[in-house]
C-alpha cells in the first residue's frame, strides 16, 4: 500500500492557507488512489517536548545502559519520527512563515529527527527521490524588488533540509500576501492576494493528480 506523510504546522485551525492548500493537494491525490494511507503528524497541535533535541544529543554517543530515562525516550521518539519518515512513498509540509523564519515547532522537529543517523547530514537519506510538496504561506511579500526583499528566513532554509540534506524530489507551492485581504490600507493588492490564493490551490490539485499517478507508476514497476 502507498504511504503519504502529511505535516501541519499552522497554530491556526480556522482559516489556514496551508492547510487548506496541503488539503487540496491530497484530496486530488486521494479521488486518483483512495487506497492510498495518509500519515499524519501535526505539530502545531502536538508540538515535540522542548528537552527532547538536547536529550537525544547528548545521549547518542552514550552506552545504551548508562543513558538517562529522558535520553531514552528522546532517542526512541527520534527514531519513531524517522521511521514515520522513511517509511512513506511521499511527503507534504505545511509550513507558514512566522517572524520571518519557520515555526519553533517545525525547527524543533527537524533538528529532533537530524539526531536519527538515517537523517542526519552524512546520514543514508532513506527518502532521497521521493516526491514531497512543501506547501508555504506568508503574510507579506519577499520577492525581488519589494521593500522586505531578503527577509524571508524560513523558505531557502526548508529547501535545503528537505531538498538538499534529505535529497527529496521537492515542489514547492508558496502563498503570499495571506493576510493583506485583513487591511483596509492594502486595498490595492486584494485582488492579487485572491488570484494567489487562488493559483496555489489550482497548483496543488494538479500536483495531487499528478502524484496520484507517479505513486501508481512507483508501485507497478
Ligand atoms: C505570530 C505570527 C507571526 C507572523 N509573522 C509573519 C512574518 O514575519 N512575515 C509574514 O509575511 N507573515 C507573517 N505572519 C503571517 C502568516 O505567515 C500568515 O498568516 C500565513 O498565512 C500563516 O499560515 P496559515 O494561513 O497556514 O495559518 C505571521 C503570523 C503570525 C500568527
Amino acid at each position: 500500500m502507498t504511504t503519504i506523510f502529511r505535516l501541519d504546522a499552522s497554530i491556526r485551525d480556522e482559516g489556514s492557507v496551508t492547510r487548506a492548500v496541503a488539503t487540496s493537494l491530497e484530496s486530488a491525490l486521494l479521488a486518483d488512489a483512495p487506497d492510498t494511507k495518509v500519515l499524519r503528524r501535526d505539530i502545531a497541535r502536538d508540538p515535540l517536548p522542548s528537552t527532547a533535541w538536547a536529550n537525544a544529543l547528548r545521549g547518542f554517543p552514550i552506552p545504551v545502559d548508562e543513558r538517562t530515562a529522558g535520553q531514552r525516550e528522546a532517542l526512541a521518539l527520534a527514531t519513531e519520527l524517522g521511521d514515520e519518515l522513511a517509511q512513506a512513498d511521499a511527503f507534504i509540509f505545511a509550513i507558514p512563515m512566522y517572524n520571518f523564519g519557520i515555526p519553533p515547532h517545525v525547527k524543533a522537529w527537524i533538528d529532533v529527527l537530524m539526531t536519527d543517523p538515517r537523517l542526519s547530514p552524512r546520514g543514508t537519506k532513506p527518502m532521497a527521490g521521493k516526491p514531497a510538496y512543501l506547501v508555504l504561506a506568508r503574510g507579506g511579500t519577499y520577492g525581488a524588488g519589494t521593500p522586505r526583499e531578503g527577509w524571508d528566513h524560513a523558505t531557502e532554509w526548508l529547501k535545503l533540509i528537505l531538498g538538499t540534506i534529505w535529497s527529496l524530489d521537492l515542489t514547492v507551492i508558496e502563498t503570499e500576501l495571506t493576510v493583506a485581504h485583513l487591511n483596509p490600507a492594502l486595498a490595492d493588492v486584494h485582488e492579487l492576494a485572491a488570484q494567489n490564493l487562488e493559483r496555489s490551490h489550482a497548483a496543488a490539485t494538479e500536483h495531487g493528480t499528478a502524484l496520484a499517478e507517479r505513486l501508481k507508476e512507483a508501485e507497478a514497476a
